[in-house]
């Protein structure tokens, strides 16, 4: 643990590296309780934009760039999951946010998991998307140390190709081109001594799952049916878990069902967030 947890009252006391860190992020739409999307690994923020579009008109909504990815500095702290959830809590202090609903795709959810462990009453709801609670198996984790050396010998090309091979079903190679050429260039756009870090920062994780008992807050964990990378099975673990949760499982999406099928996901967001905030506004999903 990287600091004290934060108590009831807030803005927290945390270390100068993380309060001097600023992360780049888009801030759209008005609301007293806003959302956080939080990426997968290796992308940024632009990969929340059908949801920023979406849900704008409802809610304010905020995605922030997670340190060394997107337009954000990896800064001098040594990367870890809990870095990643301690960087959150300073965003949401520096910005006056007591509580938010905070959604996390894959290592985004890794990031929630740890946070709501730790600063649970920074959370109004959470919403895990195709993520997953368990650490890196001895195997998993020997596959990151080999990505590890090959990326920072060779570049990122190699490790796109492969990764991409596992983040989409051919369906999507297939059918949209487009979504894969542009998460490929996210990748080869991201330095790769953030990938490498990332890659430690995920293999590192800590187990959750024990922790998704102590999880009081409504949660929605959505899950592509398709997922390679955390597949449903784990979704359906979490949702058995968490005494508060709802399970959406995107039928034909991939690891990236926010992107891959945006109208569902949305809707389903859209649908939590109104149970939670009480909204009745019904709008047509874009
Ligand atoms: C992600 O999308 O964040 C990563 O694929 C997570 C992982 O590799 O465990």
């Amino acid at each position: 643990m990287i600091h004290e947890k934060v108590p009831n009252s807030w803005p927290s006391n945390l270390p100068a590296s993380i309060e001097t860190f600023k992360p780049a992020y888009t801030d759209v739409g008005q609301g007293k309780v806003p959302i956080l999307f939080l990426h997968g690994f290796p992308f940024d923020r632009s990969t929340w934009q059908k949801q920023l579009d979406f849900l704008q008109v409802l809610q304010r909504s905020i995605a922030i760039d997670i340190r060394g990815f997107g337009e954000t500095s990896g800064g001098n702290a040594t990367p870890s999951i809990a870095l990643f959830a301690d960087d959150l809590i300073n965003f949401m202090d520096a910005h006056k946010i007591e509580k938010a609903i905070v959604c996390g795709l894959s290592m985004g959810g890794y990031i929630v998991l740890n946070a709501i462990d730790r600063y649970p009453e920074r959370f109004e709801a959470i919403i895990l998307s195709d993520t997953q609670c368990v650490a890196d198996t001895a195997e998993q984790k020997e596959n990151r140390q080999n990505a590890i050396a090959d990326v920072l010998k060779n570049g990122s090309e190699n490790f796109a190709e492969t990764f991409l091979e596992k983040v989409f079903s051919e369906k999507v190679f297939m059918q949209q081109p487009e979504l894969v050429e542009e998460v490929k260039n996210i990748i080869l756009n991201t330095h790769q001594d953030s990938i490498a870090s990332g890659l430690k920062a995920i293999a590192i994780r800590a187990d959750m799952c024990t922790s998704l008992e102590r999880i009081e807050v409504p949660a929605l964990i959505i899950c592509g049916s398709e997922d390679q990378i955390t597949p449903p099975a784990q979704a359906e673990a979490m949702h058995r878990a968490i005494k508060n949760s709802e399970l959406r499982t995107i039928k034909g999406a991939g690891h990236l069902s926010n992107q891959e099928k945006p109208i569902e996901f949305n809707r389903h967001v859209l649908r939590f967030i109104q149970k939670i905030t009480g909204e009745k506004k019904v709008f047509d999903a874009k």
